[in-house]
């Protein structure tokens, strides 16, 4: 029961105990928000987006490296608020952009990206390979999408995954990637055999 409980406030977080939640992930999330910053080639032309930014702190560490337009989606609404209220205290609302939505149907045009990251969230799309084609659709031809997960040994670490999380190894992810019209360009291995970001590319 607190295991299921646990698993669905990762996928959607909700009230205090997913305010909570977001603030434990960013304890456990840290080596991959390093790893996306590592991957992340951000200029002054720079636009990019965040799918699952939870609390927002990932979007304020990308905020410092000044891209042109920096954008997030989350489905949760108590992590949308949770984050409007960190950029209100750090003077970034206008500066953020953020929307309640999912990888099911992101808001925005074609082409709109350079770049689009994630962190810890593709457990919880209803389907990798649409929301592959999704991020395909908003990112320029050859901007990059950046990837930080979990692999099922990594994921079996934590008991309550066994709950509500898709498992991906780092080949179904490559796999799926190049069915949706990317490139594999570089991966990091943040925890050997357990934990990756892994750049794509659109071609
Ligand atoms: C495990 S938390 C990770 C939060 C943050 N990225 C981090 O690493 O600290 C998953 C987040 O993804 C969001 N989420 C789940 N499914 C989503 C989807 N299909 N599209 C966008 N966001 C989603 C949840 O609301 C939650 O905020």
């Amino acid at each position: 029961m607190i295991k299921q409980f646990l698993s669905s406030q990762a996928g959607h977080p909700k009230g205090m105990i997913g305010r909570l939640f977001a603030l434990l992930m960013n304890k456990g999330n840290k080596d991959v928000y390093d790893g996306i910053m590592d991957m992340l080639d951000v200029t002054p032309q720079t636009s990019l987006l965040e799918i699952g930014f939870g609390n927002g702190q990932l979007l304020l560490e990308i905020e410092k490296t000044h891209p042109k337009r920096i954008c997030g989606i989350d489905i949760s609404e108590t992590m949308m608020a949770a984050a409007q209220k960190k950029f209100k205290k750090a003077g970034l609302t206008d500066r953020i952009e953020i929307d309640r939505a999912g990888t099911e149907a992101i808001p925005f045009d074609d082409e709109t990206f350079d770049t689009v990251l994630t962190s810890n969230t593709i457990y919880f799309w209803k389907d990798l390979r649409q929301g592959l084609t999704e991020i395909h659709r908003v990112l320029r031809k050859g901007g990059c999408f950046i990837n930080g997960f979990a692999t099922v040994k990594g994921l079996k670490d934590h008991s309550f995954t066994e709950y509500n999380f898709k498992k991906y190894e780092l080949a179904d992810f490559k796999k799926a990637s190049i069915e949706t019209g990317f490139k594999v360009e570089d991966q990091i291995e943040i925890i050997k055999d357990k934990a990756y970001c892994v750049k794509i590319i659109k071609q």
